[in-house]
């Protein structure tokens, strides 16, 4: 048997255990990138809402049935007398049926009420309260993200890839493609998730509350490299938006020696628009410069990274379609400087 020290020695261990614990993940978690419940979207804020009223409900729900539970077995009563024939009746103290009734009619109230709340939420979220501002064609490839923008006029459509920018403040109507296997879009702080499946257009809408630079990730899983299926929406003041969207129009040709290697090498997977540069199977790096990542958030975009992820594509992101070229040093160099100033 455990002596009175040893088993205050041993909570105070356990106690202390905890309080370690609990630093560790606050400070090694630091703003939380995908934090659900710190939502900024008008499709997400009321799933919150949800999400913890129904936290609040349960966690009542257990503290009075653990409350009830441990009344009922440490209340004490006295014995049941045992009647004239020595018989101890069943029930000594009459019926108690009615505390059947009472939590039965509490848990069906209960119930209800959650399952309208969620029928109304859902009924929210389905449809965006006003018309969308813009569309935006999001096709989904193992494993990045191609995002298409159109307002209708074929003049100002361009497409770029895995950091979405949206304007703050306004609905944005979001239409799923899949090209190989079903994935899953998710901004968690925007929106709920939406299942991305080939051969068909699945639709949702995301309304950013306040300009920031929120992370989202596939949500299905499509294969070796689906953890690094990451994506960021950018949500720009009105006025920043529309300047983004004039200058992703511009040509990013800059000219400089590198765009002819980069025209030779890279051209059959990728467009630049203002060179030759028409490819398709993989992204449109035109302003690549501007994005903050490479290969869909697996790396931060920096002439170091850069010229890693095409020497060695594999040792960055091993599945990647992207091939690896026999490229010389200083050529590698020259494509990566001129796609750097992509700006
Ligand atoms: Cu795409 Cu997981």
């Amino acid at each position: 048997m455990l002596g009175d020290l040893a088993v205050r020695r041993l909570r105070l261990s356990f106690v202390r255990a905890l309080a370690a614990a609990a630093v560790i993940t606050i400070e090694g978690c630091g703003p939380l990138p995908m934090n659900y419940l710190d939502t900024k979207g008008a499709s997400a804020d009321p799933v919150t809402g949800l999400g913890w009223g129904l936290l609040g409900i349960s966690v009542a729900v257990v503290t009075i049935i653990s409350i009830l539970l441990f009344w009922a077995i440490f209340r004490r009563r006295g014995s049941p007398q045992p009647d004239a024939r020595g018989r101890i009746p069943l029930e000594p103290r009459g019926t108690q049926l009615y505390w059947i009734y009472i939590g039965v009619a509490i848990s069906v109230i209960v119930l209800f009420a959650t399952t309208v709340w969620t029928l109304r939420v859902l009924a929210q979220v389905m449809h965006p309260p006003v018309a969308p501002a813009l569309t935006i064609q999001i096709d989904a490839h193992a494993w990045w993200w191609e995002a298409r923008y159109q307002n209708g006029d074929s003049s100002s459509t361009f497409t770029t890839a895995n950091e979405i920018h949206v304007p703050v403040g306004r609905v944005v109507r979001i239409e799923l493609t899949s090209q190989d296997v079903i994935h899953s879009f998710w901004v968690p702080q925007l929106a709920g998730k939406m299942d991305v499946v080939p051969g068909r257009t699945n639709v949702t809408w995301i309304e950013a509350l306040a300009p920031g630079r929120y992370r989202g990730q596939c949500a299905e899983f499509c294969g070796v490299e689906h953890a690094h299926m990451a994506f960021y929406v950018i949500a720009d003041a009105p006025a920043d938006f529309d300047r983004w969207w004039r200058h992703q129009l511009t040509s990013a040709s800059s000219g400089l020696p590198g765009q002819v290697l980069f025209e030779t090498n890279c051209a059959a997977c990728h467009t630049v628009r203002g060179t030759s540069a028409h490819g398709i199977a993989g992204p449109d790096l035109s302003h690549l410069a501007t994005r903050e990542t490479l290969a869909s958030g697996t790396v931060p975009n920096d002439s170091e990274h850069l010229d890693a992820w095409i020497r060695d594509p594999q040792a960055v992101k091993p599945g990647t379609t992207m091939p690896t070229l026999a490229l010389s040093g200083p050529d590698r160099h020259q494509i990566t400087t001129f796609l750097m100033s992509l700006k």
